[in-house]
């Protein structure tokens, strides 16, 4: 069975729930998943693991400036190397995401990892549009 996890950096709560409910759709699927923050989450057991999906909240000037928060930064500088596994970003804002996502981006150089999706939310449910692109992500052939 293929093993997913779902790590979060949330705030309020929104993120929280968002991730729970990706995680709770990739078990629908028939994958092993799990969503935990990453206060409960050792960046060091993601190494192995075939779907990684790492999110934070949008933090910034609302309109522009947007960047992971301090304690997301420093949990990814810990993480290992992921260049075996599919690696997807998420998060929850309300007005952009701006540079949310090259930042994130950008602590995960590091490890290697090819980011191949992102995700991203208002409310933190998971829409039908949001499950189409976790279907085709998950379908698609693993990098060699
Ligand atoms: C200090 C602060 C800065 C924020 N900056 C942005 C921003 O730059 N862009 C945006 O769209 N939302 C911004 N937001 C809204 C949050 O990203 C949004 O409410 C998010 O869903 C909160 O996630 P959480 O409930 O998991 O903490 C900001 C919120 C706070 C409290």
């Amino acid at each position: 069975m293929a093993t997913a996890a779902v790590v979060y950096r949330s705030s309020t709560g929104t993120t929280r729930r968002f991730a729970e409910a990706v995680a709770a759709y990739l078990t629908s699927r028939g994958i092993e998943a799990s969503a935990a923050s990453i206060e409960d989450r050792d960046p060091a057991t993601l190494a192995g693991v075939d779907f990684v999906l790492l999110g934070c909240w949008t933090s910034g000037l609302f309109v522009i400036a947007q960047h992971p928060e301090e304690a997301w930064v420093s949990w990814a500088g810990k993480l290992p190397d992921l260049r075996g596994a599919r690696v997807a970003l998420f998060t929850t804002y309300k007005l952009a995401t701006g540079s949310m996502f090259r930042r994130m981006r950008r602590e995960l150089a590091r490890t290697g990892a090819t980011v191949d999706l992102e995700l991203k939310s208002r409310s933190g449910q998971l829409s039908a549009e949001h499950q189409r692109q976790l279907d085709a992500w998950v379908a698609a052939r693993p990098r060699a």
